[in-house]
Order: C-alpha cells, then sequence, then structure tokens
C-alpha cells in the first residue's frame, strides 16, 4: 500500500481511489500504481464495489509518472513495470470507473482518462500529454482510444505536438461528460458514481462491454505501445529530457 494514495469505499457501494502526493504535484510512483491495481483488481473480484472513482487534491489530479522512476525504470524491463500492469489492469478492469479531474492532468492523468466511463472535470483541468516532447510515445492505448475520440488530426495535435488543452475544449471534444465547479466536483462525480453501483450490475457490465467495443484491440494497442515504450525509455534523447526535467527541479530548489 502507498501512503500517497487513499482507498475509501463508502456504503453506496462506490470506491475512491484519491491520489495523495502533494508535494510532486500528485506524480505516480511505482509504489501508487500497485497500489492502484490491486484496489482495481480487489473491486472487480468484490462483490462489494459498484464503481470506482479516480481523484486527485485541489488544483492536481497528476503530473503524470514520476519522471525519476523513467530514469530508474530504463534499466530495466518494462514488462515488470509497475505502471504497465495498471494501466493493464485499467484496460480489463470491469467495474465502471468515473474521474473527477481538478487542475493538471499531464500523461497518464490524461489517458487515464480515455478507460473510465464518466469523467468530469473543474474549470481549472488542464491536460497534456507530452509524450513525445520527452522522447516517449503514446500510453494506455491513447495511440488507438484518442483518434477514435477526437478524429486523427486533432489526435495528431494533441499526441504528437503535446498541445495542452483546458475543460472547455475537453468538453468541446467529447473528452468529457461535463464541467463541475471544483468544489462540488468530488461529490458530483461520487454522486455519479453512487448511480451506476445501484444499477443492476449483470446489466450494466454487459452493457458497458457493448458500447466500449473492441477490448481485444485495447489491449494489443497497450502491449504494442509498451514495445515501444520500453525502446524508447533508453534513447539518448528521452534521457536527456528526464534529465533536462529533474535539473530544471533541483536548480529551482537552489
Ligand atoms: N515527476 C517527478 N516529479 C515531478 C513531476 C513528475 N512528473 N511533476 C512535478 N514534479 C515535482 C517537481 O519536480 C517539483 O519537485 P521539487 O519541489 O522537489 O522541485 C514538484 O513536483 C512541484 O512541481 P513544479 O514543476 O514546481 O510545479 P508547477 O506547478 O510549476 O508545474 C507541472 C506543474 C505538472 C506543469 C510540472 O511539474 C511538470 O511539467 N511536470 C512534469 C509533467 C510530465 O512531464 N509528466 C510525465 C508525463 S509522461
Amino acid at each position: 500500500m502507498s501512503e500517497h494514495v487513499s482507498i475509501e469505499d463508502t456504503a453506496g457501494g462506490v470506491r475512491l481511489i484519491r491520489l495523495a502526493r502533494p508535494e510532486k504535484k500528485n506524480a505516480l510512483t511505482g509504489a501508487m500504481y500497485d497500489t492502484m491495481r490491486t484496489s482495481l483488481e480487489q473491486a472487480d473480484a468484490s462483490g462489494d464495489v459498484g464503481a470506482i472513482v479516480f481523484a486527485g487534491a485541489p488544483g492536481m489530479f497528476t503530473a503524470g509518472n514520476d519522471i525519476s522512476d523513467f530514469v530508474v525504470g530504463a534499466a530495466k524491463p518494462f514488462t515488470e513495470a509497475p505502471a504497465l500492469h495498471f494501466i493493464r489492469q485499467l484496460a480489463r478492469t470491469k467495474t465502471p470507473m468515473v474521474a473527477a479531474v481538478d487542475g493538471i492532468a499531464v500523461g497518464i492523468g490524461t489517458t487515464l482518462t480515455l478507460h473510465c466511463d464518466l469523467v468530469y472535470a473543474s474549470p481549472a483541468a488542464r491536460f497534456r500529454m507530452p509524450f513525445v516532447e520527452l522522447g516517449l510515445v503514446p500510453e494506455a492505448a491513447s495511440s488507438y482510444l484518442l483518434p477514435r475520440r477526437v478524429g486523427l488530426l486533432k489526435a495528431t495535435e494533441l499526441l504528437l505536438l503535446s498541445q495542452p488543452f483546458d475543460a472547455d475544449e475537453a468538453l468541446r471534444l467529447g473528452l468529457l461528460n461535463a464541467i463541475v465547479p471544483s468544489e462540488m466536483l468530488l461529490d458530483h462525480a461520487l454522486a455519479k458514481a453512487a448511480t451506476l453501483a445501484a444499477l443492476p450490475r449483470g446489466a450494466l457490465q454487459a452493457s458497458r462491454t457493448l458500447i466500449r467495443g473492441d477490448q481485444a484491440a485495447v489491449e494489443a494497442a497497450l502491449e504494442a505501445e509498451a514495445v515501444a515504450f520500453e525502446a524508447r525509455l533508453r534513447a539518448p534523447e528521452a534521457q536527456a529530457a528526464f534529465m533536462s526535467f529533474l535539473s530544471r527541479s533541483r536548480t529551482a530548489a537552489s
């Protein structure tokens, strides 16, 4: 269990997975991925959890993968990376998932929402997928899911140019259900999750499977991305990008 992820089950059958590493803008470590993956597995296995909500803290959903872990992780097979195990589980989770995005949502902070059944954000939400800028490739099946959601040209802007976008644009692109004031966001997401959790489970899951379409294609995409991601992690241009970010942080601190 990571101390930076809190898991709370409500009486209405909703599991709240909340990121809590504010000093690093909720950047995700291996332990945080492992805690979230285990929680998703348990939710599917348990008869008690009818829906899951992902949330961060006010002003920060997550700054994405911890960049120090990218540096360390490059020496190890990516197939063993907690991030990949989490992504695989995210794609196969049967329990409906809801995201409540307030503030920054970088990298997997954005791509995670593509797997959620309902997505809500505050007006302060800022999305960005800077994979290519970091010398990497898209992950979490975003190379497959995003063009299907927003069209190829827009996906190219967001994934190749790492173009940031705000809540209004996310809503316009069909990546959000609604924009909700920050102070009401979590309650709103929890209420929607409770509505999902109260529906007949079998019908909900069967309908969800139909709506989501080709599961095998999603899983094939994330595996293909993982092969490319592993190669990119080791590339000098990626390592240089990671060091540039990390040295910027150190310089700012000194
Ligand atoms: N990995 C590791 N540390 C991170 C991080 C990340 N993804 N994102 C933020 N942090 C750390 C910073 O290094 C800093 O640490 P320090 O106080 O020890 O120096 C702290 O969190 C605060 O971040 P800071 O950059 O000062 O906050 P900001 O509000 O100015 O900017 C972001 C926030 C998210 C825009 C910026 O931190 C950022 O671009 N982070 C990297 C995002 C990223 O590329 N993620 C990987 C996607 S694949």
